[in-house]
């Protein structure tokens, strides 16, 4: 799954939705599905398994499917319902294909959100949405190969970040960082974090931002703080808890997304 891959994809894409033109991409991430509907009306909504080099979601939450939207100002935008994640241990293409395949399709601007683990809870409440400012790859891969150098000096956008503020001025920033998974970290590794300086951990986002920015494309990214850090706050994590987080959350978060869309 390269980039000629990418290339597949797309032409299919543009086949499958009778549109050529896409503005943005939004991955939603776990507990981010139920945000979506309110982005804008959907045009087209397909399995991604209809389009070349997609795999069939793995994990409750993880919807699997791509829908074309119009926003209300007649924006078009991509939204993955659901990603493939390092863990499935399908390798590090397929993780980035939809950000591949989005950008081989014209999108110059991609959103990611992620549900998270909070390693700062003396400021971060649950339920509440992070803006990533930067990033720590512990994940133990790249999806570039060879000589490819590229700069992340600024892999999450300023402009975009100033932009949801702009929407929503209580939004915090944060450092997220990515282990593989697909087990949560112990406490050690949750002190490890935050001595590093993470403010959120998870186990996505990190390759498709290096993905999207290879690709010349703006990143934003949102963390949506499920719980805390294990051993931080006492309780075991849960795959459900963070679901059902994301139901609780899902007018605030889909509010956000909307509003920034239709501002880009
Ligand atoms: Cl605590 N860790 C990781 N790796 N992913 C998460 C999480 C924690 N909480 C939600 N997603």
């Amino acid at each position: 799954m390269t980039y000629v891959h990418a290339q597949e994809a797309a032409a299919a894409l543009r086949k499958a939705t009778g549109l050529d033109v896409f503005d943005v991409a939004l991955v939603m991430g776990s507990g981010w599905v139920p945000a979506a509907d309110a982005i804008g009306e959907t045009l087209v909504e397909l399995p991604v398994t209809d389009l070349p080099g997609f795999n069939p979601p793995a994990v409750a939450g993880h919807a699997g499917r791509i829908r074309v939207v119009r926003t209300p100002s007649g924006r078009h935008a991509l939204i993955f319902l659901g990603r493939t994640h390092l863990y499935e241990g399908l390798g590090v293409e397929p993780v980035v294909h939809g950000v591949r395949t989005a950008i081989a399709a014209g999108v110059r601007t991609v959103v990611l959100t992620n549900a998270a683990g909070g390693l700062r809870p003396e400021t971060q409440a649950v339920g509440e949405p992070v803006l990533i400012s930067d990033h720590i790859n512990l994940t133990g891969a790249n999806p570039l190969t060879g000589a490819t150098f590229i700069d992340l000096t600024e892999v999450y956008s300023k402009r975009l970040r100033a932009l949801a503020r702009e929407v929503d001025s209580s939004l915090a920033e944060g450092v997220y960082v990515a282990f593989r998974g697909p087990t949560y970290e112990t406490p050690a590794e949750i002190r490890m974090l935050r001595t590093l300086g993470g403010d959120m951990v998870g186990m996505s986002t990190v390759l498709e931002a290096i993905a999207a920015r290879e690709g010349g494309a703006e990143v934003l990214g949102i963390s949506l703080v499920t719980n805390p850090g294990a051993g931080l706050v006492g309780d075991p994590l849960n795959h459900e808890e963070v679901l059902e987080v994301g139901r609780a959350t899902a007018t605030r978060m889909g509010a956000l997304l909307a509003k920034v869309v239709d501002k880009l």
